[in-house]
């Protein structure tokens, strides 16, 4: 049975959450609309219709939210600005109400003895930023930079960690080539300039809290996923290496200094020579000081020529009969340490925080409880993982659990529960599960 103190006195257990997801107040108190405020309110986007406001409620209920978070015994809570409550246009006029917001917030963190992990970008750009092109607009950097400086000079005496964004492939393949996630587009022409710009964001926005916030721990999220070939052939294996250069590759790569993965992908060499991007190299590198990783689960991927670009093609959980979540989505914990192996193994990352990791099942409640016993299991299968790789040699500092409380889970909407909190999003009534109460115990021992 492992404890939380086989990783050490010095490891930071956390748990996470983002703003869009359990803020609501979405129109209120001086918010601008952001690009999942216009998603989210046009009619078939999010699965039953959900509607994102008031989410959780935690504007107004973060006092006891942050309770909880000391109840179940994390020392560390990580959230997310939103822009627009900041900059409601996006840039221009600052929203005092905004500002003091997020004020209270970290004061409520530190009074309660709770270490805020504030993320800057969470995936909802500012509609007016996106009404002018959004990520695939060369203007969305000096925006972007702006907005960080003004965070790191408010809040930098209070707040020492810092992440600059939330999975960046996440949010430029779903919301850009995809158009499942806000802003809905689609296509390479409006996936690889938000690509680009993105890693311009990420390396610059570390420069700024460099420069800004004394005694600054700087780090940046990737989502991460062991890409397995379906067969040994040649296609399968190289569709394989596709996959990894797009999922795993393509913004730590430029952070270290390497650009994009060109040599193992075409597709990339082309985008490299169309827009240039071997002239930012050095704007795109930065070295940060943790790199976030953010694990659910494997790909096994087959070669298949009829799919456009990528001429790959997802093997499902479910088919090939492997144990999954209700997001369809593969128990592997071999894979969470494999993955952890391959992002430890650039020279650059000298220091990995896992920042996201977790579960959904379909929880219910009865006679007051969740009984959650599949998702503590879970915890257990790749915390073990995680405490196999640190015992190997890999500085592996931190760990936040994916999330706080049931939340909106972006375009599955309220149908997805993750947390370790179960909310009932009539009431709004926060029950801790029987894994909320694996936690407290874990982190005692
Ligand atoms: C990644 C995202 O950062 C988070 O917002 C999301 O809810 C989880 N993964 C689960 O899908």
């Amino acid at each position: 049975m492992i404890k939380a103190s086989d990783f050490g006195p010095k490891f930071t257990w956390g748990v996470a959450a983002a703003a869009v997801q359990i803020e609501g107040a979405a129109s209120q108190y001086g918010k601008g609309p952001s690009i999942w405020d216009t998603f989210a309110a046009k009619s078939g986007k999010i699965k039953r219709n959900h509607k994102l406001d008031p989410a959780c409620d935690f504007y107004h209920r973060y006092v006891e939210d942050i309770a909880l978070v000391k109840l179940l015994g994390f020392k560390v809570f990580r959230f997310s600005i939103a822009w627009s409550r900041i900059l409601p246009q996006g840039r221009g006029e600052v929203n005092q109400e905004g500002i003091r917001f997020y004020h209270n917030l970290i004061d409520e963190c530190l009074t309660q003895g709770i270490i805020p992990y504030v993320t800057l970008y969470h995936w909802d750009l500012p509609q007016a930023l996106e009404d002018e092109g959004g990520w695939t607009s060369f203007s969305i950097n000096a925006v972007f930079n702006a907005f960080v400086s003004i965070c790191a000079l408010e809040y930098g005496d209070k707040v020492k960690n810092w992440i600059v964004l939330n999975e960046p492939f996440g949010y430029t393949s779903l919301g850009y080539m995809l158009g499942v996630h806000a802003p809905g587009k689609t296509g390479l022409s409006n996936f690889f300039p938000a690509v680009l710009h993105t890693a311009l964001a990420q390396a610059e926005g570390g420069k700024i809290l460099r420069a800004e916030v004394a005694k600054v721990n700087i780090g940046t999220t990737y989502s991460c996923s062991e890409i397995l070939p379906y067969t040994q052939s040649d296609n399968d294996i190289l569709a394989a290496k596709r996959v990894d250069c797009l999922m795993n590759r393509l913004f730590v790569e430029p952070a270290q200094g390497m650009g994009f993965p060109t040599a193992d992908w075409d597709v990339l060499e082309k985008f490299q020579m169309e827009y240039g991007t071997w002239r930012l190299q050095d704007r795109m590198k930065f070295d940060f000081d943790f790199i976030g990783l953010q694990n659910y689960f494997p790909l096994t991927v087959k070669y298949n020529a009829f799919i456009p670009v990528i001429q790959a093609w997802e093997v499902k959980a479910k088919g090939r009969k492997k144990p999954h979540t209700a997001m369809g989505w593969e128990i592997n914990a071999d894979s969470f340490y494999n993955i952890v192996k391959q992002f430890a193994s650039y020279p650059h990352v000298k220091n990995i925080m896992i920042t996201e990791n977790g579960a959904a099942y379909h929880d219910k409640l009865s006679n007051g409880n969740v009984v959650d016993a599949e998702r503590i299991d879970y915890f257990k299968l790749y915390l073990a993982a995680l405490l196999k790789a640190k015992n190997e040699g890999i500085n592996i500092t931190g760990y936040m659990a994916w999330t706080l409380m049931d939340n909106f889970e972006w375009a599955e909407g309220f149908n997805a529960r993750f947390g370790l909190v179960y909310t009932d999003f009539h009431t709004l009534k926060r029950t801790i599960k029987y894994s909320g109460y694996w936690w407290q115990e874990f982190l005692k021992a």
